[in-house]
C-alpha cells in the first residue's frame, strides 16, 4: 500500500481549512520536532508527524467585540476531541490505514489534558507522549504560537522533506526486520 504523505494530508482542503485557524506555522514546527523526538524515543516517525501535523486542527476562533479572546477560548475549549474526530475522518478518507488513523486520533485526543478534569501525566504512550512535548516545545504565552506566519509552499517544501527522512528511516527498518 502506497503511503500517504504529510504532504497528501497536508494539501486536503479539509486541512487547509482547520489548519488556517491554529496556524500553518505552528502545525509544521510541531511536525519537524516530532520527528526528530520520534528518532530519540524509537517511535513510528510516521505516527509521530502525522498527529503532530494534525494535533490543532480541532481549534476554532473565539471572538469577543471583535478580538480574539485567549481566556473566553480556554473556558470553552474542546479541540483535542474535535481534532481527534477531523483527524481520523479525514485520514480514512486520504485511504490511510485504519490502525494508523486511530492511533494519530488518540494522539491527537491526548495531546492536552487542559479540557480534562485530570491530569495524563504518565499515562499517555511514548507516541502520544512525543506528540504533546513537541507541542509544547512550540507553546508560547497567551497562544501566540497560533499567530506566527508560514506561507503555504514553504510549508509544502518543509513537509516534503520530512516525508523524504521518514520514508528512508521506515525502509531501513523493513531492511533490518529482513
Ligand atoms: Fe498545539
Amino acid at each position: 500500500m502506497k503511503r500517504v504523505t504529510l504532504v497528501d494530508v497536508f494539501k486536503h482542503r479539509v486541512t487547509q481549512k482547520y489548519l488556517q485557524r491554529s496556524g500553518i506555522n505552528h502545525a509544521v514546527t510541531v511536525t519537524g520536532y516530532a520527528f526528530e523526538m520520534a528518532l530519540e524515543e524509537g517511535v513510528d516517525p510516521d505516527l509521530a508527524t502525522k498527529s503532530a501535523l494534525l494535533h490543532d486542527m480541532g481549534h476554532y476562533e473565539w471572538y469577543r467585540d471583535g478580538k480574539w479572546d485567549y481566556e473566553e477560548y480556554r473556558k470553552h475549549d474542546i479541540h483535542a476531541i474535535k481534532g481527534a474526530e477531523r483527524a481520523h475522518k479525514l485520514l480514512v478518507r486520504l485511504g490511510e490505514d485504519r490502525l494508523v488513523a486511530k492511533e494519530v486520533s488518540l494522539a491527537v485526543l491526548l495531546h492536552t489534558d487542559s479540557y480534562l478534569p485530570f491530569n495524563l501525566d504518565d499515562k499517555r504512550t511514548t507516541l502520544q507522549d512525543v506528540v504533546t512535548r513537541a507541542d509544547e516545545k512550540d507553546e508560547q504565552p497567551l497562544g501566540m504560537h497560533h499567530y506566527k506566519k508560514m506561507d503555504k509552499s514553504e510549508a509544502v517544501q518543509l513537509l516534503h522533506a520530512l516525508d523524504q527522512r521518514i520514508e528512508q528511516v521506515l525502509e531501513q527498518k523493513e531492511k533490518l526486520s529482513g
